[in-house]
């Protein structure tokens, strides 16, 4: 029987997920729907020995903005002044957007296997960072299947104190990405594609 669903579904939010921005406060959806989207696939995105280290934090309106003037003062101590007016412009972009989703790794739980299975201690918090990889996607993409728009930042270590006191992370939680999201404000940048056949094998088929 054909399922109604198969891989070109999937496959078609893989290739609509793209970056985007600038971002508008305007959301197609509501905030319960965006935690609701959130938090299933933290649940069901995949983890090494199903550890489960992924952990998540979603900010939204006036709490997002207070993440991005944390960073931005961190940024103002360590940007030269010729350069602030690129830094503090994109600050202000991402200001701007609806939300954050900052996208955590549990030390504890990466330290408690490596602990349980010490043959494979080396490579649990390589493992950590494939699964919240894997749950960065999966956010992303269900977002943007929602008609959200949203693009990846890194601007961890500079605030994670703050952060973490602000909004009480556990001391074992180490920030990873945050994904910033809102309404789409335009198309997505132009992309160009390295040719599939220079970075694909195949043998036995
Ligand atoms: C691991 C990873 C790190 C990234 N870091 C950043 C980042 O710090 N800032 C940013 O604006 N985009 C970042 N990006 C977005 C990429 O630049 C973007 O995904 C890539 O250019 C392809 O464009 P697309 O997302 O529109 O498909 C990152 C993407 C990945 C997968």
């Amino acid at each position: 029987m054909s399922s109604p669903i198969n891989a070109d579904t999937l496959l078609e939010l893989v290739k609509n997920r793209r970056t985007y921005y600038p971002l508008s406060k305007e959301l197609p959806i509501s905030n319960e729907r965006v935690q609701e989207i959130v938090k299933t696939a933290l649940q069901h995105v995949p983890s090494s020995f199903n550890s489960q280290s992924n952990r998540v934090v979603v900010l939204f309106g006036a709490e997002h903005e207070k993440l991005w003037d944390f960073t931005t003062e961190v940024l103002k101590t360590i940007v030269p002044a010729e350069s602030w007016e690129s830094t503090g412009g994109r600050m202000a972009m991402f200001k701007a957007a609806a939300g954050s989703v900052l996208f955590y790794e549990d030390e504890a739980v990466v330290k408690g296997m490596q602990e349980k299975f010490a043959i494979y201690a080396d490579n649990f918090p390589i493992w950590a960072h494939h699964s919240v990889a894997m749950l960065q996607h999966t956010v992303w993409m269900a977002l943007e299947a929602e008609g959200l728009g949203a693009n990846l930042q890194h601007y961890n270590p500079l605030a994670d104190a703050k952060i973490a006191e602000e909004w009480k992370i556990p001391a074992t939680w180490k920030l990873t990405a945050q994904l910033v999201f809102g309404g789409k404000t335009g198309p997505a940048g132009d992309k160009t594609f390295v040719p599939v056949e220079d970075i694909f094998k195949a043998y036995g088929a």
